[in-house]
């Protein structure tokens, strides 16, 4: 059961609007065993790159785009550091429509550039940032031809608070949400779903942010200007800012300790609260997208392998 299917009754849908799904949401919300140990807190993480294409971005892509179809849009648009265009590669291809996509040049990870190529979206690398694609896809939406998918599209945003809905059904209560701020779409969503839960101020919710914005190694969330700046810092939400190196432990405790392998930008909510004194008792943080994309992090921060001969003794001397 998909997002729109699952919460209906809460999104902007009719039994006309025709639904495009993968299967996306309902993902699976983890004990963090070992790290809530650590910590000395319960810590619950919800596995979002269980999404059909590895990100969060599908559960507000499916709305999104089944909303441009049904508004009789011919074409579709995105700026995106990566996983945004694969999930509106992926959702553009199930509903028949064309895909362009405006991605940061030499800025974004092998696998997400794979996967949008992949999905027969039309690929453009903009010779300068993220925010000036940005810009860029925004005036081409103006024009009337492309409907934008960014999370400028407020149905984007309207789906993805169904996140919140699933960790507080599931768990009950809560007293922090963690999640990575990039744009500030994905906190602005959570901020309203917590809001119509009516747990605005209930339950913290940390948005986690590179301190290095435009130079960061996790490139989701290389963007100098957030978009949802504002609304972000209207929201209630807490701003915490990490630097790479605390994205990195907090990439490899995720990885080491828990079995979850993400792309790092997907650690920084965990790397904000492992900077923390004193936590809150149950917490959770929202991993946002799978290590397979992002290979050359891993590569630089993961051990080698080794080479052996097919032999046991070679191989029982090497494993060590
Ligand atoms: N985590 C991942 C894996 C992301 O790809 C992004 C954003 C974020 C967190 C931050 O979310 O922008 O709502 O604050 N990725 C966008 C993209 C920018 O183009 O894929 P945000």
């Amino acid at each position: 059961m998909g997002v729109i299917e699952r919460y209906r009754d809460r999104l902007p849908v009719s039994a006309e609007t025709p639904v495009v799904s993968l299967g996306e949401g309902s993902t699976p919300l983890l004990q963090a065993r070992r790290l809530s140990r650590r910590l000395g807190i319960e810590l619950w993480l919800k596995w979002e790159a269980a999404n059909p294409t590895g990100s969060y971005k599908d559960r507000g892509m499916t709305l999104a785009v089944s909303k441009a179809l049904e508004d009789g849009r011919r074409a579709l648009v995105c700026a995106s550091t990566g996983n945004t265009a694969a999930s509106a590669a992926a959702y553009g291809a199930r509903a028949g429509l064309p895909v362009v996509v405006l991605q940061p040049l030499g800025a974004v990870a092998a696998g997400k550039l794979a996967q949008t190529r992949a999905l027969g979206a039309r690929v453009l690398e903009v010779r300068g940032s993220f925010d000036a694609a940005l810009d860029a896809a925004r005036e081409l939406a103006t024009r009337g031809t492309h409907e934008l998918l960014n999370s400028l599209n407020p149905h984007r945003i309207d789906a993805q608070r169904t996140a919140v809905f699933e960790i507080v059904e599931e768990l009950g209560s809560v007293d922090a949400l963690y999640i990575p701020y990039g744009g500030g779409g994905n906190a602005t969503a959570y901020a309203l779903g917590l809001r119509e839960l009516g747990l605005t101020g209930a339950v913290r919710l940390v948005a986690a942010q590179a301190a290095d914005r435009p130079g960061t190694a996790a490139t989701a969330i290389r963007i100098a200007a957030p978009a949802h700046a504002t609304r972000v810092g209207a929201s209630g939400a807490e701003i915490a800012t990490v630097d790479d190196d605390q994205i990195l432990a907090a990439w490899r405790a995720l990885a080491r300790e828990e079995g979850l392998f993400c792309e790092p930008a997907s650690a920084a909510g965990l790397a904000a609260l492992m900077a923390e004194r004193s936590p809150s008792p149950t917490v959770v943080c929202t991993i946002t997208g799978h290590g397979l994309k992002d290979p050359q992090y891993a590569d630089r921060h993961a051990p080698a392998a080794t080479i052996v001969e097919a032999d046991a003794d070679a191989i029982a001397e090497a494993a060590g």
